[in-house]
């Protein structure tokens, strides 16, 4: 048995990714360790997304060297890094295999053939690859919280971003592996499922669709909770609002990413949305959900943006009132439309200055949004004991805003019902409701 240790950066898709390497290496004589000083391969699922994610990759990478030194350890890197950088990282010297997002299959093998001291790579992109039949090994879970990707790819095009270069085409898995792995990790004591894709309302397989998958998902028990994420302002239908109000096991919360309020700036990003089409869309979504929880990502400082574009997505992100944002600013990725076509030229300062007044405007909204929620009672999934002491339970209400309240009866996975007393900006703070 050689010992193999994984670090997992970036979004879920690349945590349900490594499931997916383990459950390939286990296969083929390699145990998982979680202490690096023990491991025979070392490698990192790594993320392009924004050029900081590389460069602390690239930190870990030259951590990892000393470790090769010490222990002759194989260093593999792999993921959206490997696919961007290709043979740039075996070039590097430091790196004795690369594999792309579609190329895990060849993983012992690539090992097996880097292990005579020749570096590896493989970063061939698949029409075809959905992992469909690998059965997970879900090793850094809760036990109550499962991802399960539905699709691979993006064929979206937004101008800044990396992932339709580093994933490939859009791809949707079978629909029946999708349900089985489900009911699997239902079997296994899961008590919720995340279904993954950068496009999920794009799915479509054999005459099913995101709406139809949905309904199979939660079908299998009124016990097991269905997430998903992402979704994308043009494409969420209202067939797919529909049907997780006709559930009450699909989750109340959509992660609907607007990037910016302004439609020049949308139009240069290529999002095939407008302002008054996204907000329509909210608007859609809290007329059939009036629970349904709202987040959203957004970028500041893309190219050409103006005084006046900044103010517009202030002013959409006062008027929405998200639960929570991920906000970045402009990172140019090279190889992107935009990095070819635009000049990045909103400078840095100037950069930081508006997603700080992003940060501070989302932070009085995200207040605002829990605050309304006080007086209300919600059904809570246990995930385990609060960050803070073991005599509080924490866990997600349907809108997946988190709960902690005292409790020291109910165990990660029950279910328990909660009343709300309390808030901050991030956390509503409850009581047990008997
Ligand atoms: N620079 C900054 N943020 C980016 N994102 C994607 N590409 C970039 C980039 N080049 C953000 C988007 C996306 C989230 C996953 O990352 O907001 O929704
Ligand atoms: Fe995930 Fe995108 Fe990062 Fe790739 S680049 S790991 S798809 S967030």
């Amino acid at each position: 048995m050689r010992k193999l240790y994984i670090e997992t950066y970036g979004c879920q898709m690349n945590v349900n990714d490594t499931e997916v390497i383990f459950s390939i290496l286990s296969e083929h004589g390699y145990q998982r360790t979680e202490s690096i000083d023990e491991a025979d391969v070392i490698m990192a699922n790594t993320c392009s997304i924004r050029d900081n994610a590389e460069q602390r990759i690239w930190g870990r990478i030259n951590q990892f060297n000393i470790q090769k030194k010490k222990r002759r350890a194989t260093i593999g890197i792999l993921g959206c890094m490997a696919e961007r950088l290709k043979d740039a990282l075996l070039e590097s010297g430091k790196v004795d295999v690369v594999a792309g997002p579609d190329a895990y299959r060849s993983l012992p093998d690539l090992l097996e053939a880097a292990a005579d001291g020749h570096p590896q790579i493989n970063v061939e992109l698949s029409r075809e690859e959905t992992y469909g039949d690998i059965k997970p090994v879900r090793v850094d879970t809760n036990g109550v919280s499962a991802f399960i990707s539905i699709m691979r790819g993006c064929n979206n095009v937004c101008s800044y971003c990396v992932v339709p270069y580093t994933r490939g085409v859009e791809r949707s898995r079978d629909a029946s592996t999708i349900v089985r792995e489900a009911c699997d990790c239902f079997q296994n004591g899961y008590k919720e499922v995340t279904l993954l894709g950068q496009n999920v309302d794009s799915y479509y397989f054999d005459g099913i669709n995101f709406a139809n998958l949905l309904a199979r998902v939660a079908e299998i028990s009124p016990l097991l909770r269905v997430r998903f994420s992402t979704s994308n302002p043009q494409d969420i239908s209202d067939e797919v609002i529909e049907t997780m109000a006709r559930y009450d096991n699909i989750c109340k919360h959509i992660h609907l990413p607007v990037q910016s309020g302004s439609n020049r700036i949308l139009e240069k990003m290529r999002r095939r949305y407008t302002r008054e089409w996204y907000l329509e869309r909210v608007a859609k979504i809290r007329e059939v959900l009036p629970e349904c929880g709202l987040t959203t990502d957004v970028i500041a400082g893309f190219c050409s943006e103006t005084e006046e574009d900044h103010k517009e997505t202030l002013s959409l992100f006062e008027e929405v009132v998200f639960d929570t944002a991920f906000m970045f600013y402009y990172s140019e990725r090279p190889g992107t439309l935009a990095a070819r076509k635009y000049p990045d030229d909103v400078d840095i300062e100037t950069k930081t200055r508006r997603l700080n007044e992003i940060i501070e405007l989302q932070g009085r909204m995200s207040l605002k949004s829990y605050r309304r929620d006080i007086g209300k009672t919600f059904e809570v999934l246990v995930e385990g004991p609060s960050k803070k002491t073991d005599k509080e339970l924490c866990g997600r209400a349907s809108n997946n805003k988190m709960c902690v309240w005292p409790d020291t009866e109910h165990k990660a996975g029950d279910y328990v019902t909660v009343e709300v007393m309390d808030c901050t900006s991030a956390t509503l703070i409850c009581r047990e409701k008997k």
